[in-house]
């Protein structure tokens, strides 16, 4: 069934995971999921059983380790898949702080914890902030700890692999196990279009033998999907090409540098990665009004926010930004 929309997924999930996340040919698996949520589950889903089934360990053995500023979903995954969920702090970068990732590994391991599921940022949800890899993973390699290491890219994958030519965020990386990207943030595609990308061998760890109705077993955790979301997704990579997109991309990074330039000239104290297009400015800066009338995203809606954040998207126009920051300058006056 739906034999055609099968080789367009296909060859969607070959282009994430060889052009964009540089993978050796063949040597992964994929799918389209319903969104960063699911792929994120799906992966520690994934290891939890592999650390079962192959270190035969318990699940109070087995724990996540993830930060502060990680995504409400991996929260639900350690709840869903019932292993406990290490959160460490964040450095002033809003990077995992290695200090203290340091200190509660220790904790943990004298817990008795021994398989560690570590998910990293490739961009956090609020201050578009990327984890330190090359320093998480020194650790748990000098260590010899038995980890998976996946990267939740749900907001970044389709941005700083542009942007960022070192990015060692990827498959030759050899630490890296699995990506999660989203095609409903940065490509803007229609909801439902999230994407697991994992090394191969691993998703057998989660094969249901138990859908003997279907031609073909099933692997995911939403189950039936809809195969317009990868047509949909591998029509807009075609349509702007590598060049295309790669291009696109920066023109949104110069902008946003261009806004953070007016930003520092008021000395308006704010977050942002170089390689990404959140800014998240103090909220001491700006009036809930103003926040309000340029529909600024908080990072809490419950008491006084801290931050307030500026997603410099397509369509968002040079003269929205400076009419920003006009209005922001009045009010510091
Ligand atoms: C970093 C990150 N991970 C995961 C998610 C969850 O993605 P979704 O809403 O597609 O389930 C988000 C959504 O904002 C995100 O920013």
């Amino acid at each position: 069934m739906f034999s055609g929309t099968q080789e367009i997924e296909k060859n969607l999930i070959k282009i994430c995971a060889e052009e964009i996340f540089k993978a050796e040919h063949g040597q992964y698996d994929g799918y389209v999921a319903s969104g960063g949520t699911e792929a994120n589950i799906e992966a520690i889903w994934i290891y939890r059983n592999y650390f079962v089934e192959k270190e035969d360990a318990d699940l109070s053995e087995i724990c996540i380790i993830s930060s502060e500023d990680t995504h409400y979903s991996i929260h639900k995954a350690s709840n869903l898949l019932n292993i406990s969920n290490v959160v460490v702090q964040v450095n002033e970068y809003h990077q995992i702080s290695i200090p203290e990732l340091e200190r509660n590994v220790s904790k943990a391991i004298h817990d008795g914890k021994k398989y560690f599921i570590v998910v990293l940022n490739m961009s956090t949800t609020m201050f578009g902030s990327v984890d330190d890899i090359n320093a998480v993973t020194n650790y748990f390699n000098l260590l010899h700890l038995n980890y998976k290491l996946h990267i939740d890219a749900a907001y970044g994958g389709f941005i700083y692999p542009f942007t960022n030519n070192e990015s060692n965020f990827n498959f030759k990386n050899p630490d890296v196990s699995s990506v999660s990207i989203d095609g409903h943030k940065m490509l803007q595609a229609p909801y439902g279009t999230g994407i697991l990308l994992i090394r191969k061998n691993y998703m057998p760890f989660v094969c249901n033998d138990n859908a003997t109705y279907v031609n073909g077993k099933d692997y995911t955790l939403v189950g039936s999907r809809s195969g317009a979301n990868a047509i949909c997704m591998w029509m807009i990579l075609h349509a702007h090409g590598s060049e295309g997109w790669t291009k696109k991309m920066r023109e949104l990074t110069d902008k946003t540098s261009d806004f953070c330039a007016a930003l520092s000239e008021m000395e308006v104290e704010y977050y942002r990665n170089p390689y990404l297009n959140i800014v998240a400015i103090k909220s001491k800066y700006v009036s809930a009004e103003l926040a309000k009338k340029f529909v600024l995203v908080p990072d809490t809606h419950e008491g006084q926010p801290q931050w307030y954040k500026v997603v410099v998207m397509p369509h968002v126009h040079h003269n929205a930004l400076s009419q920003f920051i006009n209005e922001l300058a009045l009010e510091l006056q």
